[in-house]
């Protein structure tokens, strides 16, 4: 990608530029940029690059001529002729999708105004775009030409070190990142959250899952309105909004049914419940019901495997508690972690029906 800046002050870029991933993306080649000063393109002897507005205010306004000339002359240096972004706080504000649709083009060339702006001529004839860093007013246009150029140059093609990292980050997909830790594990106290040193992807996937979820409810309100989620995620975030009250209740999460042959069920529920589910280990099928999911389990030659009635809540501790007072025929000891990462008790009603519950934080998918 080539990208044209014109400035009236190129010093301003001086390090901006060559420093860390656009400096990398330069150097590899991802990125090519130039810089074009309009007082080059003036025609008389003071290269006069502003005038005063017409019918009078504070302040100079950039003149047309040096501009277009300017950008004239920077299109005919290369192929494609290049999009022409004008920079101004009157603009649409830069967000993640007019980040992508800017790294998309081959070709950028962005005006950076100065003084009261640019003559209007520019924005209505010249420009092809108007893009606007945030709802404040700089006192020129380059510091928001060199956020434009960050944001765009980690979109090109092998700038950053794994692509993953570009999809996962705030934003990318409609949702802010979860909270990021490194060594060391302890810290004056302050220890690194046990799901991410556990080394179990699936525990860590979940977790980094629900902190962006929580994570954008409290923060970003009208994100999350906008966020793809689930029912459970939607509930997930509507108990993390601001204000809203605390919910300790259990949620129906899942009914385990055991089945002779996982094959046979899994064609039998998909035609039932018109929705082929998903094969989430070699012997459990899941259909998504809502915000719970029915889960056909191979019984791998247990006769005697009863139906499982699964609860999600928020205070494991206290629904083992609840259990044990309620009467309940039998309860687990304590809490164990299952093969699949949940935490989870299992117990039987006064009839004999089995029971789960899981600690909401660790519910698989
Ligand atoms: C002082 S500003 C001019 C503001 C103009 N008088 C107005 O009220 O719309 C000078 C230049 O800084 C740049 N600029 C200022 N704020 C900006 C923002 N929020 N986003 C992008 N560019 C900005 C523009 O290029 C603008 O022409």
């Amino acid at each position: 990608m080539r990208i044209d800046i014109v400035t009236l002050f190129p010093e301003m870029f001086a390090g901006a530029l060559d420093a860390s991933i656009i400096g990398r993306a330069r150097t590899s080649g991802a990125l090519t940029i130039a810089l074009h000063n309009p007082r080059d393109y003036t025609r008389d002897r003071h290269r006069v690059v502003d005038d005063y507005p017409f019918g009078g205010g504070p302040g100079m306004v950039m003149k047309p001529e040096p501009i277009f000339e300017c950008v004239d002359a920077v299109r005919a240096m290369a192929e494609p002729a290049g999009r022409v972004v004008l920079l101004t706080p009157q603009g649409r504000t830069l967000d993640h999708g007019v980040v992508a649709e800017l790294a998309d083009a081959e070709r950028l060339i962005i005006i950076c105004g100065h003084y009261e702006g640019v003559d209007e001529r520019v924005r209505e004839h010249l420009a092809d775009d108007e893009i606007s860093i945030g709802d404040y007013v700089l006192s020129g246009g380059e510091p928001a030409a060199i956020v434009v150029v960050d944001a765009v140059a980690r979109h090109q093609p092998g700038v950053l070190g794994s692509q993953e990292s570009l999809a996962e980050e705030s934003h990318a997909a409609g949702l802010l990142e979860y909270p990021q830790y490194t060594r060391p594990a302890a810290y004056r106290g302050m220890a690194v959250p046990e799901p991410l040193l556990s080394g179990h992807h699936a525990r860590i996937a979940r977790w980094r899952r629900r902190q962006s979820i929580e994570r954008t409810a409290r923060r970003r309100p009208d994100m999350i309105a906008r966020a793809s989620l689930t029912a459970a995620e939607q509930r997930l975030a509507a108990a993390a909004a601001p204000g809203a009250p605390p919910d300790d209740r259990a949620h129906l999460a899942r009914v385990a049914l055991p089945v002779h042959d996982i094959d046979a069920a899994t064609v039998y529920y998909a035609a039932l419940l018109g929705d082929a589910g998903e094969r989430v280990a070699p012997g459990e099928h899941a259909f998504r019901c809502g915000g719970a999911t029915l889960a056909c389990v191979a019984t791998d030659g247990d006769a005697r495997r009863p139906a499982e009635v699964c609860f999600a809540v928020p205070d494991l501790r206290a629904a083992h508690e609840r259990a044990k007072a309620a009467g309940s025929a039998w309860v687990e000891g304590r809490p164990r972690r299952r093969a699949n990462g949940e935490r989870a008790f299992g117990l039987r009603d006064p009839s004999g029906n089995r029971l789960c519950f899981i600690d909401e934080a660790t519910l698989a998918p």
